[in-house]
């Protein structure tokens, strides 16, 4: 067998690829991997079929159709008050994943640097690491999960390239206040750090919050990228489109390695997003949308021994499970998929090394009648 010497040893199958294939032998009820179960708005689906009858089928121009960059430059002007350069400033990617690899693949030099705050997305660290670079991790701490500033400051070296944030965040349902989007701003000043504020959530954030995007704060806008995603916001993860915003002189770099990972995204896709982002309710209704199934699926729990810890933000709701069971999050998820038929995540694998605190992810971006058939198996356990 020809020898080889693995980039990422200590890397295996992601855990929402494991949960969900769980979930089908079980055929259980999937609140593991963070996708809706409910249909995409039909007036989209007809844009797409519009757009491949009309013969929007060959290569989009490198950086993404124009009409989609203007679309998105309007969008940003409207919601945070930011004008990007639909030309130089804005790419379409294939999914925020790919629009991540291309920002820190061409930002991040061997022995660099780069924060990233624990439990996280756990496509940050392989990126980082296939790139030479060092990821240096400050935790969140449970049930806040509030970024601790000293901590931060601490963490920062002469060698610090990147910060990566993630506001609203995956797993745990927090958002980052427009005090520590300050703070970020603060020790970031002055220094050669950039940001990659990774914002695929940014339309679902409840209970009259805003999102605190760093495209809102002149300091971090001028030293971030901003990654977003439209399988997210459209409820079309499988389609795998997604766009990062950034100043014209880190995009040009962002550019030359996007342009020979995928080259171009979607051309159909791109040109019915660019028509559907006209309406600005599409994404407006977002937080509406989301906030009752939030509410519907804690308020099934009320009765239940699984405890839901705050949710002010994304599709995802952590709840803590130690009045039922001191397994570890792995053991007790597969025992949850296989014995009761719901499949949800373990959060211990959102860290660098296994942490129990006995806390799941739940997924509630699902139709009321799947929330409902969860909450009647979990209630009973
Ligand atoms: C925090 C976070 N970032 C990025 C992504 C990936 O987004 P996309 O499907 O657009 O690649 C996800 C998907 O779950 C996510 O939760």
């Amino acid at each position: 067998m020809t020898k080889i010497c693995s980039k990422l040893p200590e890397t295996g199958t992601t855990i929402f690829s494991v949960m969900s294939q769980l979930a089908a032998e079980h055929k259980a009820l999937n609140l593991s991997q963070g996708f809706p179960d409910f249909p995409v708005d039909p007036q989209l689906i007809e844009l797409i079929y519009r757009a491949m009858k009309d013969g929007y089928n060959q290569y989009a121009p490198m950086p993404g159709l124009p009409a989609l960059r203007e679309a998105i430059a309007q969008k940003n002007e409207k919601t945070y008050g930011r004008s990007y350069d639909a030309n130089t400033e804005i790419t379409i990617t294939a999914g925020a994943t790919q629009g991540l690899h291309a920002a820190i693949s061409a930002l991040v030099h061997p022995g660099d640097e780069v924060i990233i705050f624990v439990p996280a997305y756990d496509s940050y660290k392989p990126a980082v690491e296939l790139n030479g670079g060092k990821v240096v991790e400050i935790p969140l701490e449970a049930p806040d999960f509030e970024p601790d500033w000293d901590r931060v400051r601490a963490a920062i070296s002469e060698k610090t390239r990147m910060i990566l944030i993630n506001t609203p965040h995956n797993p745990t349902g927090t958002i980052w206040s427009k005090s520590d989007m300050h703070e970020l701003e603060k020790v970031t000043s002055d220094t050669d750090i950039i940001v990659l504020s990774d914002e695929v959530y940014e339309h679902i954030v409840f209970d009259g919050n805003e999102h605190w995007s760093a495209a809102r704060f002149d300091g971090l806008a001028e030293r971030s990228i901003t990654v977003s995603s439209f399988g997210k916001t459209f409820h079309a993860t499988g389609w795998k489109v997604g766009y990062l915003c950034a100043p014209a002189h880190l995009m040009t770099e962002i550019r030359k390695v996007h342009q020979y990972v995928v080259f171009s995204v979607n051309t159909s896709v791109q040109m019915a997003l660019s028509q559907y982002l006209q309406k600005d309710s599409n994404w407006t209704n977002l937080p509406d949308f989301y906030q009752k199934k939030r509410d519907a699926f804690r308020g099934s729990l009320t009765e239940s021994k699984f405890k839901p810890l705050a949710c002010s933000g994304t599709y995802f709701q952590l709840c803590d499970y130690s009045q039922i069971s001191d397994e570890s999050e792995l053991e007790f998820a597969k025992r949850l998929t296989a014995e009761h038929g719901i499949a949800a995540i373990p959060i211990s694998v959102f860290y660098p090394e296994i942490k129990n605190q006995n806390l799941l992810r739940f997924c509630f971006a699902k139709n009321d009648r799947t929330l409902e058939e969860a909450a009647i198996a979990l209630n009973k356990i």
